[in-house]
């Protein structure tokens, strides 16, 4: 692996991604970064790596559905190994519009595939990061592995389901060297606003009201993102080709009780006091349109074969992260504002894809 293509990498995860494989990881090749900039890509996540890295890391911006762009990208860089990121991600999204969901999740893994083909003979493998939501809504009892049939229930899920099958086709069809892995709900640094943890962070500590779904009695696992990171590497390394592994961080949680939790935090931070707790800013609103009960992941098959588990702990990496929001609110403004947009425009000449 020593040309690895990353798509979404200006993404939450992406970009995470490409700062521990190059600041930490054993890997020594370069990585090229192709992103189309939506609304959740900002190369800004990643503007002191491209500085510290000049001759390893080097941004495109590209759409993953555009395929002569791509044929191009993959011929110029020789690019070896792919790492797929690149996709529509948030739920809520999904519902309203699901179209951007179908293009680039779908169609645009599917030109990705094909591209890997035409270059099989160079390549060593094909990452495809998928999601939980793929295997549907538990009930109380139970969890998803990797043998969980496939029920995807929101417009994102099926998509992302989509994906997946169009991956493990191109192992049984074609022979490409791919692995899959199907992971919780992710936090920490860079994440966009509109997700549950970053969205009641800065609500709370804004003293705004923090709106939660249904009854909260939601049940999500959740993963540091730097977990997240590490485990795609291993994977990536040792993973048997053709095969899909579960990542979680074995922290199931209701909604209410991380909500809770980020309010508490904050109490006690040496932050600007409010003369009332947090929890009094929780609206229960409306639910979500189809929403999944419960979410929990096995993730015994990384653990047993890889050696792979997660390091941090639920309340640390809410601390970390909550530290991290409060310590970059001129990042967050800017992302919240879409003023990174207006300069994305300025150096990329187009603000979207
Ligand atoms: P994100 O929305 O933060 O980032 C997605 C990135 O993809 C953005 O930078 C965006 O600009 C880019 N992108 C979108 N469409 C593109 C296109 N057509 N061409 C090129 N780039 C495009 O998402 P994330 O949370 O970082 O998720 C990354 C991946 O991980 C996704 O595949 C998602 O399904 C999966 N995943 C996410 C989570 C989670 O909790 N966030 C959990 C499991 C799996
Ligand atoms: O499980 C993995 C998935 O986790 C990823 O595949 C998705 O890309 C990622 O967005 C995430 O999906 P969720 O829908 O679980 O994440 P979200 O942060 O949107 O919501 C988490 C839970 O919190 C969910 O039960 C809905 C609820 N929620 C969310 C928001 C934004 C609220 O109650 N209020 C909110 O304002």
């Amino acid at each position: 692996m020593k040309n690895m293509l990353v798509t979404g990498g200006c993404g939450f995860i992406g970009a995470n991604f490409i700062r521990y494989l190059l600041e930490k990881s054993d890997f020594d090749g370069s990585v090229v970064n192709v992103d189309c900039l939506t609304y959740a890509g900002n190369p800004e996540n990643l503007s002191d790596i491209e500085e510290r890295f000049p001759d390893r890391y080097i941004f495109v911006k590209g759409d993953i559905c555009y395929k002569e762009g791509m044929a191009r990208l993959f011929n110029d860089y020789e690019i070896d190994t792919v790492c797929h990121f690149a996709a529509e991600s948030h739920v809520d999204r999904s519902i309203v519009g699901p179209a951007a969901f179908i293009q680039t999740n779908i169609v645009g893994t599917f030109n990705l595939l094909e591209l890997a083909r035409k270059n099989q003979g160079r390549l060593e493998l094909f990452h495809h990061i998928s999601t939980d939501e793929v295997f549907g809504s538990l009930g109380k009892e139970g969890y998803f592995t990797e043998e969980t049939a496939y029920k995807p229930n929101s417009p994102y899920s099926a998509s992302k389901a989509a994906s997946d099958h169009l991956v493990r086709a191109y192992y049984k069809t074609y022979d490409l060297p791919v692995t899959i892995s199907n992971c919780s709900n992710n936090y920490g640094p860079y994440q966009f606003p509109e997700k549950l943890l970053p969205l009641m962070i800065l609500n709370a500590f804004e003293g705004k009201p923090l709106p939660v779904y249904g009854d909260g009695l939601n049940v999500r696992d959740w993963l540091y993102v730097r977990d997240h990171c590490t485990a795609i590497w291993t994977i990536m390394k040792n993973g048997k080709r053709g095969e899909t592994y579960n990542i979680g961080g074995d922290t199931e949680m209701e909604n209410i009780r991380i909500v809770e939790m980020v309010c508490d935090i904050l109490d006690e931070l040496p932050v600007p006091k409010r003369d009332y707790p947090r929890r009094e800013l929780v609206e229960f609103v409306k639910d979500r349109p189809g929403h999944d009960r419960r979410y929990a992941i096995d993730f015994t098959k990384l653990t047993e074969e890889l050696g792979w588990m997660p390091e941090e702990s639920l309340e640390s990496g809410i601390r970390k992260t909550i530290k991290w929001y409060l310590d970059n609110q001129e990042w967050v403004d800017r992302v919240r504002s879409g003023e990174y947009q207006s300069w994305i425009k300025e150096q990329y000449g187009q603000a979207d894809c």
